[in-house]
């Protein structure tokens, strides 16, 4: 991917800049961390088996390898050779200000450097920067390595080009930039999060509810609405027929009463402080951080898969990360002869312990998933690409037929192979065959039909010449291997009764 940094200078490796890490790694791209704290290195892996463990259910696309972790003794060598410079030290303004300047003295002239405030002004941080156009926020989420979002806002000396550049940037690693145009403290989300946070204190503060029944009436109901619609798509369909005027009609003057404290924040007295976080200690029910983490992952992952289903918010941004991915690790088509005379392997994956259902066996769907990706990539080798399918059209499957041979065990390394049996103007039969690593008997095999539909009518339609061509050879090289003994195969009649 062009716009993906080869190399990335972290500033920081708490929460933030481990998960920047785990990101930009998980990504193919090399990482050097600068964090003065002894302990960081121990932290950051943690944090990196943490989003190994996520990346492996988010996707079956296979991620690049995994980019190289250097821990630097210094700014200057965390930035050396860095296209992207990503700070996040706490959050004071005087060493902000510090290491950005370090970091704009030693980084090469086209790098970017990116800030993690949540809320300092970006004018503020460049201010004592040599070539301060390079500088913009990018203000993430936590865990960094799977939400999305991340807000970028320049400063009074920043070059849009820079804006556009980080974008780019973060894009190719699979986030959704949101450009804040005007500078302002606390960008858009925090804003927002803080008017909630500082309610949810006068609440506990003036007794009037736990933290836990807060977090219940969060996550109960409204929680479960933003990840799909936000506040304003929501609102719309509450206005019923009539939208969001008849939605501001009824429930806009209550916002003159008001029911919340707006910017009055309680006191953070040391009762106070002691008084939350024994009510967070008995919601947490003895679980510890890692155990809370690895909750929250598994279910953002089924989150974000959901979403991606529906084509909806982070799941639009997670289909489109994975069909990047898919561009960048196809081989190029072979055209070489006798290199074609062996069966594609266009798929490999490691059988997951969630793949495994209530009787020990890799559920039967997984099967289907696993033969379905490696038609994704058999459709890319042969030049199926988006803009194809956005001018042309796309392979539709029309017909499958799969035989379970034997089982496969959580952890198990698999690839398929796959064997072009024929093809004509408008249809492609395939086979697929699914290996555990080291062994030659197949776990299972997948016979396709595909029918090509033109994208303009919606019918089928011959597929464009330099896709049949490719199709044609591989078909020809294919024709000289033995063909499967199960191709053609159908469900053996059983008598009735
Ligand atoms: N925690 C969040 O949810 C969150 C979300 C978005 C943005 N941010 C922002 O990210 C930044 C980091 O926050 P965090 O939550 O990771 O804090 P953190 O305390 O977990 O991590 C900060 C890290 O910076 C290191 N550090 C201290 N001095 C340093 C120096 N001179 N050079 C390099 N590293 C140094 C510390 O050792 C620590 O590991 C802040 O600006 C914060 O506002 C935080």
């Amino acid at each position: 991917m062009p716009d993906r940094p080869a190399a990335v200078g972290l500033l920081g490796g708490g929460v933030i800049g481990g998960g920047w890490a785990a990101r930009f790694l998980l990504n193919g791209v090399d990482v050097r961390i600068f964090d003065p704290d002894p302990h960081a290195a121990e932290r950051i892996d943690e944090m990196l088996e943490n989003a190994r463990r996520a990346y492996r259910r988010l996707t079956l696309v296979p991620l690049p390898p995994e980019g190289a972790l250097t821990h630097a003794s210094s700014v200057e060598e965390a930035v050396e050779g860095a296209d992207l410079i990503q700070e996040s030290a706490p959050e004071r303004l005087e060493l902000k200000q510090r290491l950005l300047a370090d970091a704009s003295r030693a980084a090469g002239a086209e790098a970017i450097i990116c800030s993690s405030t949540s809320g300092l002004r970006p004018s503020l941080l460049q201010s004592q920067m040599a070539g301060a156009e390079r500088f913009v926020v990018g203000h993430p989420f936590n865990p960094v390595y799977l939400l999305p979002l991340v807000e970028l806002c320049g400063g009074g000396a920043t070059a849009p080009e820079t804006l556009a550049r980080a974008a780019a940037a973060y894009e190719a690693v699979g986030m959704r930039p949101v450009i804040v145009a005007t500078e302002i403290d606390g960008f858009v989300a925090d804003r927002l999060l803080e008017a909630l946070w500082r309610e949810a204190l006068w609440l506990v503060h003036d007794d009037i509810a736990t933290v836990e029944e807060i977090d219940d009436a969060i996550r109960y109901g409204a929680g479960l609405r933003w990840a799909i619609m936000g506040t304003f798509l929501t609102y719309r369909i509450a206005g019923g027929r009539d939208g969001m005027r008849h939605f501001v009609e009824q429930f806009g003057p209550t916002l003159s009463e008001p029911w919340s404290k707006l910017v009055d924040v309680p006191e953070l007295s040391v009762e106070f402080v002691d008084k939350l976080a024994a009510q967070s200690d008995a919601q947490a029910r003895g679980q510890t951080i890692t155990q809370l983490e690895q909750q929250r992952d598994d279910c953002l992952v089924t989150l974000l898969r959901g979403l991606r289903a529906h084509g909806v918010g982070a799941g639009e941004t997670l289909a489109a990360w994975e069909r990047d991915l898919a561009r960048t690790v196809t081989p190029p088509p072979r055209s070489n002869g006798a290199a074609m005379a062996a069966p594609l392997e266009l798929f490999a994956s490691e059988v997951e312990p969630e793949w495994i259902d209530y009787n020990g066996h890799v559920t039967e769907s997984r099967y289907l998933e696993m033969f379905g990706l490696a038609t994704d990539e058999l459709l890319l080798h042969i030049g199926l690409d988006d803009d194809y399918r956005a001018t042309t059209g796309s392979y539709f499957t029309v017909e499958t037929h799969i035989c379970h041979l034997r089982e496969l065990f959580a952890g198990d390394r698999v690839r398929v192979t796959t064997q072009l049996l024929g093809c004509d103007a408008k249809r492609l039969h395939f086979f697929h065959v699914l290996l555990r690593d080291g062994e030659e008997d197949p776990i299972a095999t997948g016979e396709h039909m595909m029918l090509h539909v033109d994208a303009a009518t919606g019918h089928a339609g011959p597929a464009r010449a330099d896709v049949a061509t490719r199709v044609e050879a591989l078909v020809a090289a294919h024709a000289r291997l033995p063909r499967p003994e199960r191709a053609g195969r159908r469900i053996g009649a059983v008598p009735v009764g």
